[in-house]
């Protein structure tokens, strides 16, 4: 069994070992976009012509099942991906739905790029869940980069982090399979006060079914 994984980067290398240390028998295949990367502030346009090419290439390999590592990707092109390619795709998007059901401040805050957060899919997975709930949506349009460049400083992620729980948020949703690399730094600051999610767990529970094992 073999397993395409793809992001324009790093993050997806978080949602690799994830699968390797659930699913050990698997084959993993990991394609990135070195030459491409930050993906966040591309159009869906942009990013349908460097991302069809890639996931062509990973079922030519043989996958059985391509994971889309990358909010931006799925939140935007994955239908029109979908359409495109025989190879079931499996996408990750910012965990709305669960943030919702645990918040007891009723302030979320998502952390994710700027396609991501500006992406018709986001948007109505507020409209389902979300009601009346606070989200805050701060600047984290350097994060990708700078975590792919390992510059990231944690004096930003300090400013971003306990400003929003200053005001009261108590769910961190990592909306960018990049942040996976700070989501230590993130705790250290956030203590007790949140809880981040990210969607590793989903997507291992997302191939079980796909690919018909035992959950
Ligand atoms: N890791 C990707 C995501 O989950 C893309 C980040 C980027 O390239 O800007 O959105």
């Amino acid at each position: 069994m073999k397993i395409g994984v793809f992001d324009s980067g790093v993050g997806g290398l978080s949602i690799v070992n994830a699968i390797k240390s659930a699913l050990p028998e698997s084959g993993v295949i990991y394609a990135e976009d070195k030459k491409n990367v930050p993906y966040g502030n591309k159009t869906p346009e942009e990013l349908y012509e460097l991302v069809l090419p890639i996931l062509n290439t990973l079922s030519i390999q043989g996958c059985n099942v391509i994971v889309i590592a990358c909010n931006t990707v799925s939140t935007t092109i994955i239908d029109k991906l979908r359409s495109q390619l025989s190879t079931p795709l499996i996408g990750v998007e910012p965990m709305v739905e669960k943030a919702v059901q645990i918040t007891k401040s009723g302030i979320i805050t998502v952390c994710a790029t700027p396609t991501t957060l500006g992406s018709e899919r986001y948007k109505s997975l507020k409209k389902q869940f979300a009601g009346d709930l606070k989200f805050l949506e701060p600047d984290c349009s350097q994060w990708a980069y700078l975590i792919e460049t390992d510059q990231i400083d944690r004096y930003i992620i300090r400013g971003i982090i306990g400003d929003v729980i200053q005001q009261g948020s108590d769910v961190i949703v990592l909306g960018c399979t990049h942040y996976h690399w700070i989501e230590q730094d993130i705790k250290q600051i956030v203590g007790d006060h949140a809880v981040i999610l990210q969607p590793e767990t989903n997507v291992i529970a997302e191939l079980k079914r796909v690919l018909k094992l035992p959950g």
